[in-house]
């Protein structure tokens, strides 16, 4: 493809600012509001998520502010930019301390770091809107049914695009009080008149801050076009000012999240049960039983069964596998046709190979279960290798920790393990063995061979009954 030459219009350079720097006095919490989670993720990341969908990283500024450091650190990894906003005097202010990023841009679209369920598809209509009109400033709205405590939109026609005036909660008229479209707080602005007009702004206001509304009269005013368009699902301009607001948003997320993975393929019963993070991925024909809890990065394979009350945290979870009641499983990997539960705990690092089975109460840590090998019942194993078609009987307990280090265990392919048998890691038992039932197994145990350490079983006969005819007698008395 040729690429643009002198007569063609260059694409224009958007950058997308987040102001993030408030407080968020309302949620009485000692973290910064952008860092309360919803659908798994924190407020930032979501809004971060939509923006680099629409510009690179590298073309996002986060405005922070309060607990700079603290908000700066946790999306470190997104790579984005970010500005410092010292003292918070406003969203007009926000941006004037942005000027030097921002200013280099041919337009720059503005969103809250508080407003979460904002979509790619929302921004790049705001964009593309925003363009098409030959805007100076294009303001995101919504029709609320109840637009208490947000700005309103005052258009020049009701019909029409142009926009006079955004007019705030506390100043509107008797007749501005029934207007029902509000203002998003997320615009798109070309960046040459609004850093060119950004400075008439005044903090003349009830609370001495810098509104960045007041840029649509100014640039009214200055013979520049203002348009909104409104947004299709008003939730997406939801902020989560409060916990109940937090809740709600939580709450949107996870049904939206639900109702995705059912028009993919995915039985989930109750889903109104299930809180399943926003980057879970599920593959068609699995079943996902009522009160499941699917966070972080699970994957989750097809025809696979997640049982009720099982607590899955960024595991990878393969095809046909079969997950029982009452299972908590972290960071861990379990292969096809594994089968797990109830009540089995996978602490992170784990690997249950194809076929495998891991019974009731049966807790592994940095362990890896080979093919067809089964540990199902009452079993502690950890920091241990477990071959191929391995029976680690009931009971079983690897003591892997001294005090002071953690050892490893090797049980190698066709082993059997005995009930009730505890391993004193470092040991390896080779391949083939057994290791009867109760043995503390101290030294390696060659292949196919028998460890057997237990005391020798004394029977006394007759004994049990003498005891009782004695203490008979002795009462007799
Ligand atoms: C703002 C709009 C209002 C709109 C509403 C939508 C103004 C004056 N009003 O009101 O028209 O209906 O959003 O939710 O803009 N922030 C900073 N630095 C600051 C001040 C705020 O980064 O100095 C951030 C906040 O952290 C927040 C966002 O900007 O994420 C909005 O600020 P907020 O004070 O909540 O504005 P609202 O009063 O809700
Ligand atoms: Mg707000």
């Amino acid at each position: 493809m040729p690429r643009a030459n002198k007569h063609q219009p260059r694409l224009p350079k958007i950058a997308i600012a987040i102001l993030a720097a408030g407080k968020g006095t309302r949620l009485k919490s000692k973290h910064p509001k952008v860092l309360h989670e919803v659908g798994g993720k924190t407020l930032l990341a979501h809004v971060i998520a939509a923006a680099t969908k629409v510009v690179p990283a590298s073309d996002v500024f986060a405005i922070i502010g309060h607990e700079a450091d603290r908000v700066r650190s946790a999306v470190a990894a997104s790579s984005i930019g970010f500005v410092l906003q010292q003292e918070q005097r406003g969203t007009g202010h926000a941006l004037m301390v942005a000027r030097e990023a921002l200013a280099p841009y041919d337009r720059v679209i503005v969103l809250y770091g508080d407003a979460p369920l904002i979509t790619s598809q929302t921004i790049e209509r705001l964009r593309d809107f925003h363009l098409s009109k030959k805007a100076a400033m294009t303001i995101l709205t919504a029709r609320l049914e109840n637009p208490a405590g947000y700005g309103r939109i005052v258009r020049k026609k009701a019909t029409g695009d142009d926009v006079k005036a955004i007019v705030e909660q506390k100043n509107l008229t008797a007749a501005q009080q029934k207007i029902h479209e509000v203002n998003s707080g997320f615009y798109a602005f070309e960046a040459k008149p609004l850093f060119g007009h950004i400075d008439k702004l005044s903090a003349g206001n009830h609370h001495g801050e810098f509104y960045l509304t007041d840029m649509a009269a100014i640039l009214t005013q200055a013979k520049q076009r203002v348009v909104a368009v409104q947004a299709r699902d008003a939730h997406e301009v939801l902020g989560g000012n409060t916990r109940a607001e937090l809740s709600e948003i939580d709450q949107y997320m996870r049904t939206a999240k639900c109702r995705q993975l059912m028009d993919q393929g995915v039985t989930i019963l109750y889903p109104e049960t299930c809180v399943i993070d926003s980057d879970v991925e599920v593959g068609p024909d699995t079943v996902i039983e009522p009160s499941v809890q699917l966070r972080g990065s699970t994957r989750v394979g097809s025809d696979t069964r997640i049982g009720s009350y099982s607590v899955i945290l960024s595991c990878e979870i393969g095809d046909e596998v079969l997950v029982q009641t009452g299972c908590v499983l972290e960071h861990s990997v379990i292969r096809a046709r594994a089968s797990l539960g109830p009540y089995s705990h996978l602490r992170p690092g784990c690997e249950v190979c194809e076929d495998a089975h891991i019974g009731n109460f049966v807790e592994l840590k940095k362990t890896r279960v080979g093919k067809g090998s089964k540990a199902n019942h009452l079993t502690y194993l950890g920091d241990t290798e477990v071959g191929e078609k391995v029976n680690v009987g009931a009971g079983t307990i690897t003591c892997n920790y001294d005090g002071v280090s953690k050892h490893k265990t090797i049980i190698e392919d066709g082993v059997f393990v005995g009930s009730d048998s505890i391993l004193i890691a470092p040991v390896r038992i080779g391949k083939g063995a057994y290791v009867a039932a109760a043995t503390t197994v101290t030294e390696d145990v060659p292949p196919d061979s028998l460890a057997l350490g237990r005391a020798r079983q004394i029977v006394k006969e007759g004994w049990a009954k003498a005891k009782r005819e004695k203490a008979k007698a002795q009462k007799a008395k």
